[in-house]
């Protein structure tokens, strides 16, 4: 049986690759022509660690001064030993360059955009083929017509013919002015998927925290969900500044009534709002939500709101049992793909 494994490399770059539930992780990876760190390949030297975020396996046999009991217990193993009885979410601790491989890249033609507010708009993918990603994570897109791309989360589930996705129509934009004129049918290109924050196994209460368009991951993470119904309770807190910012509560109230132990509230920062609850995430923030700090946190939107957030945490002296978060920086140089 062949189980997908994804790779997540220390610069964020994931790539998939079929793996058989009789093969060791490396060799399968050294067949897609990625080059995990090895040596010995024997478990006698710990360059193949790895950090198993997700799933099930074998971790074969090695000895114990390269990989301890307490480190297999915490998730570590050894790829040249491992093989999968589930699909798997790896964490390589090296970037993807020095496994000679990078994002790929990928074409898709322009679905859909559909404008949901004066501030934002949602718009889809048809992509060539279906993209492989874990719920969360983003992919770098092409401004037609220009040099530079723009990073953006998937707001769909992973795996479906057409990927969607949010944006803050933010005036003047690269991106959004292209967004906001753009013909369906359009080519656009893309690279990734690429990220650390993307959802782990669902193995305590969930705490969702989201900005603005820092929503984005959050869907995906619900669609995901909703196929894979999550044994804990899940919450999400949806902060905006203004009340056109507040955007596809109608799926959002769907997920709710469809996936077991999902529970949603938003707020509206501006004090003028005709929305009932006024002001930040961090005011909504209450003790059953933190569960006594065994909770998994997810944290997204604009970088000043995350860095609040981020120090209501320390301020507060609880440190959740995960705390995951992405910033919707400004844009960074296009990436380069493989
Ligand atoms: C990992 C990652 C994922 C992201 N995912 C999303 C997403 O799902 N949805 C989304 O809407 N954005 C997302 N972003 C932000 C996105 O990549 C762009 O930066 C944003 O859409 C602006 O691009 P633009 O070309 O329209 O504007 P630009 O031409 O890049 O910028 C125009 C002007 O607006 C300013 N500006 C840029 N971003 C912001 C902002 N957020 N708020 C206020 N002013 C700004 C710039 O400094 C500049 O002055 C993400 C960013 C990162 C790093
Ligand atoms: S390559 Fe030496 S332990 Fe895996």
């Amino acid at each position: 049986m062949a189980f997908k494994v994804a790779l997540n490399f220390e610069d964020g770059v994931t790539r998939f690759i079929n793996c058989a539930d009789t093969d060791t992780v490396a060799d399968a990876s050294y067949r897609a022509g990625i080059n995990i760190p090895l040596d010995c390949r024997d478990g006698a030297c710990g360059t193949c660690k790895l950090f198993c975020e997700s799933g099930k396996y074998d971790g074969g046999s090695y000895i114990e001064d390269v990989l301890t009991d307490e480190e297999a217990a915490q998730g570590f193993a050894l790829a040249c030993q491992m093989r999968p009885c589930s699909d798997l979410v790896l964490r390589v601790p090296v970037p993807s360059a020095a496994c000679k491989t990078g994002p790929a890249k990928q074409t898709a033609v322009l679905e859909a955009v559909n404008k949901l507010s004066a501030s934002t708009i949602s718009f889809s993918l048809k992509l060539a083929e279906p993209v492989k990603f874990l719920s969360g994570q983003y992919v770098s897109i092409e401004v037609p017509g220009t040099n530079q791309s723009r990073a953006y989360s998937f707001s769909s589930a992973p795996g479906a013919e057409v990927a969607s996705f949010l944006i803050r129509n933010i005036p003047g934009g690269l991106m959004s002015t292209f967004i906001a004129n753009a013909q369906p049918g359009t080519q656009i290109s893309f690279v990734g998927p690429s990220g650390s924050f993307f959802l782990r196994e669902v193995k305590r209460p969930v705490l969702l925290l989201a900005g603005g368009t820092g929503l984005a991951p959050m869907l995906s993470m619900l669609a995901h969900l909703q196929a894979q119904p999550p044994a804990h309770k899940v919450h999400l807190i949806y902060g905006v500044t203004n009340d056109e910012d507040l955007v596809e509560t109608a799926a959002l109230d769907d997920y709710a009534a469809k996936i077991p132990g999902f529970t949603w509230q938003a707020c509206v920062a501006n004090p003028a709002s005709a929305y009932p609850e006024k002001g930040y995430v961090t005011q909504y923030i209450l003790p059953e939500h933190i569960n006594g700090g065994d909770v998994d946190v997810y944290l997204c939107g604009p970088p000043a709101m995350v860095e609040a957030v981020r120090k209501y945490f320390t301020d507060s002296g609880v440190t959740p049992a995960s705390f995951h978060y992405e910033k919707f920086a400004a844009s960074t140089p296009a990436e380069k793909a493989a």
